[in-house]
């Protein structure tokens, strides 16, 4: 057998003198992280002047419209493409139909016009899902403990529809509801919002790495020990997230996620291999948690870390990284 790696043998070839100086290592270098390859993703409330520390990511803050709008003026500086926003509703405001999520001036929404106001440069992505919204904390509608798919998916359009009049750029259904990017390219279509893109969470697992984003949203206490086994990905599969790809990219989404990010990239490699279409692959939370965690103690080198994870991102096939570290990463990228 032809080995088509055998170019030479030692010492005419030797592996380290491509390594051996800064300026070839860039040379040689396959894949390239750079700013543009981070999206943020942002907590946002309700009042003024508002910063509140999550003690399960420590560094991340959820923060009112108007400090949020100078989070995205400094990241649109960096080169930052885009913020996903997700809010935190008061409870009072939770219901177990989830109203509020479609309410044309709640948080997200007026967030988005702020944003869109100050920052031209920055696209602003959206999260289409009840779990912030919900009294169960579930992404569906419960009723009798089931979630029902076809009942939420016209929530979700709903949703969907006052983020898209509200002058977001990109919707990300993260529900995992069957046929609802179907749904939501439908009602884009019909009111004028041809342009709109939709970014769908396609693989997303039943995943444990999600805990500090449900403190951050405040879900984790209405979701209690509930799972979200019936509509997320099962750890154990591949091929099945292959399958949510092709319906979703069938039904219309320009470009998927897969999530979460390091324990699933030999999901994302398939995907890219698979489609060829931009995959997005999302550090979570507890990936978050977990590195900035063994930074404060002195264990790990957090940013060195963080670096090296997102560029192990790029190689497997990413288009770009939904990452906590996004502001930080591109500040030591600048150098
Ligand atoms: C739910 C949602 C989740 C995340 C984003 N949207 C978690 C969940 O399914 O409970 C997780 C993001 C993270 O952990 O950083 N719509």
């Amino acid at each position: 057998m032809v080995n088509k790696f055998a170019y030479g043998t030692f010492p005419s070839t030797r592996q380290r003198r491509n390594r051996m100086t800064d300026w070839s290592r860039r040379m040689v270098a396959e894949t390239r992280l750079t700013a543009h390859d981070l999206i943020l993703p942002v907590f946002v409330i309700d009042g003024t002047n508002q910063r509140t520390p999550i003690p399960s990511m420590p560094g991340v803050e959820r923060q009112s419209v108007d400090v949020l709008v100078e989070t995205a003026k400094h990241a649109e500086k960096l080169g930052i493409p885009a913020l996903a926003l997700f809010p935190y509703i008061d409870a009072s405001l939770k219901t177990k139909d989830a109203r509020e999520a479609y309410n044309p001036d709640n948080v997200v929404c007026r967030a988005t016009k702020a944003i869109k106001d100050a920052c031209p440069n920055i696209g602003v992505i959206t999260d289409v899902a009840l779990d912030p919204f919900n009294s169960d904390g579930q992404d569906g509608i419960v009723v009798d403990g089931q979630i029902l798919n076809d009942e939420t998916t016209e929530a979700l359009v709903r949703q969907a529809l006052v983020q898209a009049q509200a002058g977001c750029d990109v919707v990300a259904p993260s529900d995992m509801m069957d046929g609802r990017i179907k749904a939501i390219r439908k009602v884009l279509e019909t009111e004028s919002l041809k342009n709109v893109q939709i970014m769908a969470y396609s693989a997303k697992y039943a995943s444990s790495f999600y805990g500090p984003f449900r403190d951050a949203i405040g879900s984790a206490s209405a979701l209690g020990k509930a799972d979200k086994k019936t509509y997320q990905l099962d750890p154990a599969n591949s091929d099945e997230a292959m399958r949510e790809v092709a319906y979703d990219l069938d039904e219309g989404a320009d470009s998927v996620i897969v999530k979460p990010g390091l324990p699933y990239l030999d999901v994302l490699y398939r995907v890219r291999q698979e489609f060829g279409v931009p995959v997005f692959a999302y550090q979570v939370s507890g990936e978050y948690a977990m590195l900035r965690a063994a930074g404060q103690n002195g264990w790990l080198d957090y940013i060195g870390c963080a670096i090296e994870t997102l560029s192990c991102f790029k190689r497997a096939g990413a288009s770009g990284v939904l990452t906590y570290s996004a502001i930080e990463v591109a500040e030591a990228l600048e150098g």
